[in-house]
């Protein structure tokens, strides 16, 4: 029997590219590769790309330049791009940089052993269509190994939101829910496999409207179906729009016993004159007056946000707004941002704010948030919380995983394994971690 090809594939940015990786791994299993963790044995090379933030498609020409040597002594290597710079880019990839085999767009996945095929022929291969059919579905060319105890599950793609700085509308197209039933099936095999926790992802996974039995199902409908698989544990889910905060969401807050009291809901800025010009169709005050309807009806719930400094027109009375709303809000964890251009989202074309304000902000806005994660932290020392083991620590006889509020803790003691689920006492706050004592 031949040797199997190897995949090595570099994953950019955000969770969902994770899951396409994991899936487009999968996808080529089907066509004999196996993955490896370096380029230099690699017989495909795949970068999974993010075009959020920053100069994406810049740092991923630079990468691919790095591959000159290796294709030079490899010919029969191809180097594929995918994710959402493969989609904004297209042909243009293929153009600038003539390494590159194959350009596939995150809705093309369930193409790629046809268009890895088609690069054996000696041909170039491109897809950055977004077809109808349900990939994931497509890709389901799974080996039944055992997984981790906790997973990433699409359910939601794209986005209809069309905020002023963002590109996923573009990239990831219009938003897409799959159907219940392969979600629940979906879950019910990665549980099969060990996993005991399931994070549902979307780029607005709370306007998740997939088909039901009967109808279209809600989020929340479909946590409650997944409350029912047994052996799940504990169920997440991310990102999610303020606008998209249905009831039946906020009271499964209060009421589901596996879904986790931690949210993500990403404001932008404090300021109603910025979030009217980032077209998010919320005020920074109905934004604070949900997150008081959710802790109502989950009073401990770990609030987690992202924030964009330096929109254009920002002015300093703007940015103390958001500093004010962080500090009315005080989130467990946030993600802030300097604003960057992106071409062909309408704030591109604005009046920039001078990048030096830009980073003086950042840093202003990041200390407010960094002393509150620390407060909120440090205020877990003495309590009882149940941690999801999920790996080794880096101490000999030390387990590290993780607590409801997604604080990472580690407890040593031998017998603990991997997937474990047990209640610990916290006996300090460190820099990123606690440690804590079984119960
Ligand atoms: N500049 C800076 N940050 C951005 N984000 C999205 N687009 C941009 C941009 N052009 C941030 C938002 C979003 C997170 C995933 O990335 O805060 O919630
Ligand atoms: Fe981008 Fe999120 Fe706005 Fe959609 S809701 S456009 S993904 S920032």
């Amino acid at each position: 029997m031949s040797e199997p090809k190897k995949l090595y594939i570099k994953t950019y940015g955000c969770q969902m590219n994770v899951y396409d990786s994991e899936r487009m791994a999968e996808a080529m299993g089907g066509q004999g590769y196996v993955e490896t963790k370096s380029p230099d044995d690699a017989d495909m090379i795949l970068l999974n790309t993010c075009h959020i933030r920053e100069k994406a498609a810049e740092k991923v020409y630079s990468e691919l330049g790095r591959f000159k040597g290796l294709k030079a002594e490899k010919p029969d290597l191809k180097i594929g791009v995918a994710g959402c710079v493969a989609q904004a880019e297209g042909q243009e990839i293929m153009r600038r940089q003539p390494l590159v085999d194959l350009v596939v767009g995150p809705q093309s996945y369930h193409r790629l052993p046809e268009m890895e095929a088609k690069t054996r022929e000696g041909k170039k291969a491109l897809d950055t269509d977004f077809p109808e059919e349900d990939k994931f579905e497509k890709l389901k060319n799974r080996p039944k190994a055992k997984r981790g105890p906790t997973a990433f599950l699409t359910v939601q793609e794209g986005c209809d939101k069309f905020c002023a700085f963002c590109v996923v509308p573009y990239t990831r197209g219009a938003e897409v829910s799959r159907p219940a039933d392969r979600i629940l099936h979906e879950a019910r095999d990665l549980v099969e496999r060990g996993v005991r926790e399931i994070t549902l992802l979307g780029q607005n996974v709370n306007a998740y409207h997939g088909a039901g039995p009967n109808g279209d199902m809600t989020l929340a409908g479909l946590i409650w179906e997944l409350n029912k698989v047994d052996g799940l544990e504990r169920i997440r889910f991310t990102t999610s729009h303020p606008n998209d905060m249905t009831d039946d969401l906020i009271e499964a807050h209060g009421t589901c016993d596996r879904l986790m009291p931690y949210l993500h809901l990403p404001v932008q800025s404090g300021s109603d004159r910025i979030l009217k010009r980032m077209n998010r169709s919320h005020t920074a005050d109905s934004y604070l007056r949900l997150i008081e309807r959710i802790r109502e009806a989950r009073p401990d719930i770990l609030m987690s946000g992202d924030f964009i400094v330096g929109f254009p027109e920002e002015t300093d009375e703007d940015f103390k707004a958001t500093l004010d709303l962080v500090e009315q809000v005080r989130y467990g964890y946030a993600y802030s941002f300097k604003y960057s251009t992106r071409p062909g989202t309408p704030a591109a074309e604005r009046p920039q704010v001078d990048p030096e304000k830009a980073d003086s902000r950042l840093q202003e806005l990041q200390a407010v948030i960094t002393r509150h994660q620390r407060e909120i932290q440090d205020s877990m020392v003495g309590r009882k919380l149940r941690v999801l083991f999920e790996k080794p620590g880096r101490q000999s006889g030390q387990m590290v995983g993780k607590s409801e509020y997604l604080h990472a803790v580690h407890v040593s003691d031998a017998s603990l394994k991997v997937g474990e689920l047990r209640d610990v006492r916290v006996v300090s706050s460190g820099a990123n971690s606690l440690a804590a004592e079984l119960l």
